[in-house]
C-alpha cells in the first residue's frame, strides 16, 4: 500500500532513514486529479529507483487566474488508488501552510528567454510559482531522480535551468507526452472540457503534426500561419500563440539553416481549460 504523508516533517524523515539505508529515491511532483501520463513518469521512477514518493499539491502560487485554482479538478481518493496500482511508495499530500509557512517567500528566477516567451509571456508569475515549490518539495524530499513531462516543455527547461543555477543535487529527466488515442494530450485539465471542446480538441496535435509536412519548404512564418487556421476551422478553438523554438533556449525561430530540429510549442483557449502541447520537428526532410 502506498503510504500517505501530509507533514513535511513526516515525510522527511522517513525518507532521511530510506537514504541512510542506502535507497535510490525517485520523485515525481503533480497537482493530481492523475491519469496515464503521470502514471508513465511513477512507472519510469520505479524502474530507476528504489523508492518513489509522488506528491500530489495544487500550487496556489503558479495559478496566475483565480479561476482556474477553484476549478482545478481534486480526487485524492482516487488518485491514492492509482498511486498504489502502480507500486508508488509514498504519497505527500501537504496543506498549503505546509508548503508555504508564514514569512516564507517566492523564489527570484532570472531565466531570460526561458521564463519570458510562451507561457512566461501569457501566465504572469506562473514560473515564479512553479519553480518556488518545485525547489521546496526537492528541499522536503532531496529525491536522487525527479521526473517531469515533455508535455510541458517550457517548464522542464526551466526546471533544468533552476537545478543548475541553485546546485540543487537532483538529476531531472524528461518524458515523453503521453496521448488519448486520438492525440490529444493527456492532462487534468481534459477532465473539464465540455463534450463539444473535447471533439474539437484533437485539431490541436493534428495541427502540430501536419506542420512537419511543410518543414523545410515553407518558412517558421508561414508554417505557424497554416497551423494556426488549420485549428482555427474549430469555431470552439482560439490559438492564443504558436512557436516554432529552439528546443534549448526557446528562442523562436526565424529561418531552419543551422536548426536540424526544433520545437512546436502551442497554447489554445477552448472556452473551457486552456491547453497546452508542443512537438519535436525534424527540418533537414
Ligand atoms: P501536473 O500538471 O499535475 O503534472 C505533473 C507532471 O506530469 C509534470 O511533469 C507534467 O509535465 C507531467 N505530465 C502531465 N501530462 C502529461 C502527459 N500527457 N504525458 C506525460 N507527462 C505528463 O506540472 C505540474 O503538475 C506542476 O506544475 C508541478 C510540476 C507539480 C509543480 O506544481
Amino acid at each position: 500500500m502506498v503510504q500517505s504523508y501530509s507533514t513535511v516533517r513526516s515525510l522527511k524523515e522517513k525518507l532521511q532513514s530510506e537514504r541512510a539505508e542506502g535507497c535510490r529515491i525517485g520523485f515525481v511532483p503533480t497537482m493530481g486529479a492523475l491519469h496515464e501520463g503521470h502514471l508513465s513518469l511513477l512507472r519510469r521512477a520505479k524502474q530507476d529507483n528504489d523508492r518513489v514518493v509522488c506528491s500530489i499539491f495544487v500550487n496556489p502560487t503558479q495559478f496566475n487566474d483565480p479561476g482556474d485554482l477553484e476549478k482545478y479538478p481534486r480526487m485524492p481518493e482516487q488518485d491514492l488508488q492509482l498511486l498504489d496500482s502502480v507500486g508508488c511508495d509514498y504519497a505527500f499530500l501537504p496543506s498549503v501552510s505546509e508548503v508555504y509557512p508564514e514569512g516564507f517567500r517566492l523564489l527570484e528566477i532570472h531565466f531570460g528567454t526561458l521564463e519570458r516567451v510562451m507561457e512566461g509571456a501569457h501566465r504572469p508569475g506562473h514560473f515564479r510559482g512553479m519553480a518556488t515549490v518545485v525547489k521546496r518539495l526537492f528541499e522536503i524530499a532531496e529525491p536522487d531522480t525527479a521526473y517531469f513531462g515533455e508535455k510541458d516543455f517550457q517548464q522542464l527547461a526551466i526546471v533544468k535551468k533552476m537545478v543548475q543555477e541553485f546546485r540543487i543535487p537532483v538529476h531531472v529527466i524528461g518524458c515523453e507526452t503521453l496521448r488519448e488515442s486520438d492525440g490529444l494530450a493527456m492532462s487534468s485539465r481534459n477532465l473539464l472540457l465540455s463534450a463539444a471542446q473535447r471533439k474539437a480538441a484533437p485539431l490541436i496535435y493534428q495541427g502540430l503534426r501536419m506542420a512537419q509536412e511543410y518543414i523545410p519548404h515553407q518558412q517558421p512564418a508561414a508554417v505557424k500561419e497554416l497551423v494556426t487556421r488549420y485549428i482555427r476551422q474549430s469555431p470552439l478553438l482560439e490559438v492564443q500563440y504558436f512557436d516554432i523554438v529552439h528546443p534549448d533556449t526557446l528562442e523562436s525561430l526565424e529561418h531552419w539553416e543551422q536548426h536540424p530540429v526544433a520545437q512546436g510549442c502551442i497554447a489554445v483557449l477552448t472556452g473551457g481549460p486552456r491547453l497546452i502541447d508542443n512537438i519535436r520537428y525534424r527540418t533537414d526532410a
